[in-house]
């Protein structure tokens, strides 16, 4: 992480300092390295050589309309799961072309207007959504492009509540079921069946699940293209993991050499949709210690970032490192790092060796670039941090801190009787 180094006391992102930022802007606050950024997107890109890969960035691991303006302008299409992320996307400039459709249940209003944008494809994941988007082309005159998403049953090897290839998972067509899946498809003029897609799991750090699921994603192609369907993709999801704590992830090149050993014999164009990867490391977050407090049997540092502005280590028991924006001298003590949010797993770090810090004293949050801001929320009527980019000795704030107005806003309705 070349863009997050020390100088001297200060941590430094790029060529700003985290301290001197978070006393200006005040905190909780997101901050992003946008060299961190496109240094990854380019090293995925040519990882994959000249192979046809269409980079589908997930929308979801970061959604600010200023971010996904950089990351199209790279040439990366997006993965959405929801028409406010088409929306989003189309805003920040996407090419309806690269946009894949994601998602277990996509209503009437999502798939018309998808159609309507004339995205690249729908990944079908139920029959009763394979129902509802031909019923839908039909009635809007128009062809709708699809890849189904199979369910492989392959264990990710990740953290379980971010695995999502297994039949006990809500996610897919069992792979056993795609003959179902392709015999309705093969009367329907209103459906063309461009390829097959499977995504099994996010944080992934062992390569062996990828090149297994990727093994049995290019047979059931093959099956597919035997079977009289002119299939052109293979969309092989996201996944790929980051380094938070201890892991090591796969470098890009070994991602990419194993899913190009299992395609090369084929025609197929790729299709990815990474998220974590591409933003994940590039952001922190700055907080602030608001002050310290023991029990018989801990020491809190209680900050003003909650649950509610980063939900990782709540919901997932995510790790996440945290250090002083200023280095501290002094030998390192546990401590529990809670929010001040009412709910006892309002913690974002249990146990954790920490200096001496003090009231006042700023702390940084790292590798928050990824499901941190857009899995923020209001929980507690707290406003949502604002969120700057980074670039060089430039800090540019691409979203204001929210004021708390912002909050009930919506709640002001007429009333009719
Ligand atoms: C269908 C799909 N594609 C891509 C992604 C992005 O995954 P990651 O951020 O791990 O790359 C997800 C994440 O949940 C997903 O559900």
């Amino acid at each position: 992480m070349e863009f997050l180094k020390r100088r001297q006391s200060e941590l430094m992102m790029e060529g700003v300092s985290l301290e001197e930022l978070g006393r200006n802007m005040g905190t909780p606050l997101y901050v992003y390295s946008l060299s961190a950024i496109l240094e990854q997107m380019q090293a995925m890109q040519s990882a994959f050589g000249a192979h046809p890969t269409t980079f589908c960035y997930a929308v979801k691991a970061n959604s600010n309309i200023n971010l996904l303006k950089e990351i199209f302008k790279q040439g990366f299409g997006a993965d959405i799961v929801s028409v406010g992320e088409l929306e989003r996307a189309l805003v920040a400039g996407a090419d309806p072309g690269k946009i894949v459709f994601s998602g277990v249940g996509k209503d009437e209003g999502e798939i018309r207007r998808g159609l309507e944008a004339g995205i690249l494809c729908f990944n079908v994941e139920s029959m009763f959504e394979l129902r509802a988007i031909s019923r839908i082309a039909k009635a809007v005159g128009k062809k709708a492009r699809i890849c189904l998403r199979i369910n492989p049953n392959i264990d990710a090897k990740s953290n379980p509540k971010i695995s999502t290839g297994l039949y006990t998972s809500k996610f897919g067509i069992p792979y056993q079921s795609a003959a179902e899946y392709l015999a309705l498809v093969r009367d329907r003029s209103e459906i063309q069946l461009i390829g097959l897609a499977c995504h099994i799991g996010s944080q992934i750090v062992d390569l062996s699940p990828v090149k297994n699921a990727a093994q049995s994603m290019v047979k059931l192609c093959k099956e597919t293209i035997q079977a009289g369907f002119p299939i052109v993709y293979l969309d092989l999801g996201g996944g790929l993991g980051i380094q938070y704590d201890q892991e090591s992830p796969p470098a890009f090149q070994a991602y990419a050499d194993t899913i190009l050993s299992e395609i090369k014999e084929t025609s197929l164009k790729l299709i990815l949709e990474p998220g974590r990867v591409i933003v994940g490391n590039s952001g922190v977050l700055i907080t602030k210690v608001l002050g310290i407090k023991r029990t018989p049997a801990k020491r809190f540092v209680v900050i003003d970032a909650g649950m509610n502005d980063l939900l990782r280590p709540s919901m997932y028991d995510a790790y996440h490192a945290i250090e002083p924006a200023v280095t501290k001298s002094g030998k390192l003590e546990l401590a529990d790092i809670v929010g001040p949010i009412c709910e006892t797993t309002d913690i974002l770090a249990s146990d954790r060796p920490l200096p001496d810090v003090n009231e006042g004293d700023l702390l940084v949050v790292k590798s928050c670039g990824a499901y941190g801001f857009s899995m923020a929320s209001h929980y507690n009527t707290r406003p949502k941090p604002a969120e700057i980019l980074v670039q060089g000795a430039s800090a540019k704030v691409i979203r204001r801190r929210e004021r708390l107005a912002d909050l009930w806003a919506s709640e002001y309705i007429e009333d009719s009787q």
